[in-house]
């Protein structure tokens, strides 16, 4: 059974889709490990309340980058993971991190990349810019993660209609409910059955 180690900092609504499709046995894998850089973030709630191992790695505690890369890889290593989902993790991973789990990292971002991605691209913003560019579709992307940002071959994406009067916030909710946690469980399933290149 594929092993899933899940990065998040923020409420862990896409944690919560890998959980409620893993727990109605439409996607047939396992999250060994939650691990956030935000000690109050409610995703490390939801894992305990699934009775999934959860950590608070702090990122200021390592000077460099590549001993705090090494320390997040420790722990999913130490739980056998075999792929890694970035699920909202806002601290930068480092080369080391990525090199570790070549190909078996995947991210999740809310918009259909290459529009809206990259640096400083992430959170409401995104949203706000799709608003403030007047677009009439975005959506979202699950693709591998790089040592770009944002910038990893795509796997999924699934587009989501802009509506007049909507806010960054009911933007994101609709992106939320409509493309990021239909496709995440997707996406997982499809590296679990070995249909990812
Ligand atoms: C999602 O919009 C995801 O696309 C982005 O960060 C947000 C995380 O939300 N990378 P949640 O913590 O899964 O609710």
């Amino acid at each position: 059974m594929l092993k899933i180690g899940v990065l998040a900092s923020g409420g862990g609504t896409n944690l919560q889709a890998l959980i409620d499709a893993i727990e109605s046995k439409s996607l047939a894998a396992e999250i060994a490990a939650v691990i956030s850089g935000n000690p109050a973030a409610y995703a490390l709630e939801r894992a305990k309340r699934h009775d999934i191992m959860s950590y608070y790695v702090k990122k200021g505690s390592y000077t460099a980058q590549d001993d705090y890369d090494k320390a997040l890889a420790d722990i999913f290593n130490r739980h056998g993971v075999d792929l890694v989902v970035l699920a909202g993790f806002l601290p930068i991973l480092g080369p080391a991190f990525i090199r570790e789990f070549e190909r078996r990292v995947i991210n999740i971002h809310p918009s259909l990349i290459p529009a809206f991605c990259g640096k400083g691209y992430y959170g409401i913003k995104v949203h706000e810019a799709a608003l403030a560019s007047g677009v009439k579709v975005t959506g979202a992307t699950v693709h591998f993660v790089d040592e770009g940002t944002d910038s990893g071959p795509i796997i999924l994406q699934k587009a989501v209609e802009v509506k007049d009067g909507d806010t960054p916030e009911s933007l994101q909710r609709r992106v939320m409910e409509e493309a990021e946690w239909i496709l995440l469980p997707k996406a997982v399933g499809m590296f679990a059955e070995g249909l990812l290149k």
